[in-house]
């Protein structure tokens, strides 16, 4: 029994450091996989579009990488996301999706990404709106 629960965590071992690799952000472009994130995307598509201009629950994301936070025209943000100042990019948006609510204390915005793989996904899926 124990040594099956040594193989099984090492198992786990092997499978964690290899994700570790993978998710490594290796350049500026993209580490995640934008068709993987599409799939991510469905979490967030009942609250924001990808049109420009459409807003829904939340601001269109369309072009958000690259955008400064709080910005799009015609949502009513909260204040502390239009007080928060912040470039969207991929480290940015990283640490906004893992805990929304730590990152800016106020926002409207409660979903979170947990999964590091899923975010860098979601983000390459971000950086091909337009
Ligand atoms: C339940 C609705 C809801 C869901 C689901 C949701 N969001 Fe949001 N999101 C919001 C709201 C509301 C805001 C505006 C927050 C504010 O003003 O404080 C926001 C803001 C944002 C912003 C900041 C945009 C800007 O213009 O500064 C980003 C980026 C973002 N969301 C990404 C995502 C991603 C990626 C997902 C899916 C993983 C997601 N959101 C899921 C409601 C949601």
């Amino acid at each position: 029994m124990r040594n099956r629960t040594d193989a099984v965590l090492a198992a786990f071992a092997t499978i964690a450091a290899s994700a570790a690799v993978v998710a490594a952000p290796s350049s500026a472009s993209a580490a995640g996989s934008a068709a993987a994130g599409q799939q991510v995307f469905a979490r967030c598509a009942a609250c924001h579009s990808t049109k420009p201009g459409e807003n829904k629950i939340g601001p269109s994301l369309a072009g958000v990488v690259g955008r400064k936070s709080g910005t799009e025209a015609g949502y009513n943000y909260s204040p502390a996301l239009k007080a928060a100042n912040i470039s969207w990019d991929e480290h940015s948006l990283d640490q906004f999706l893992a805990n929304p609510a730590a990152d800016i204390h106020g926002t409207k915005m409660f979903i979170s990404v947990p999964n590091a793989t899923d975010r860098q996904n979601v983000i390459a899926y971000l950086e091909t709106l337009k």
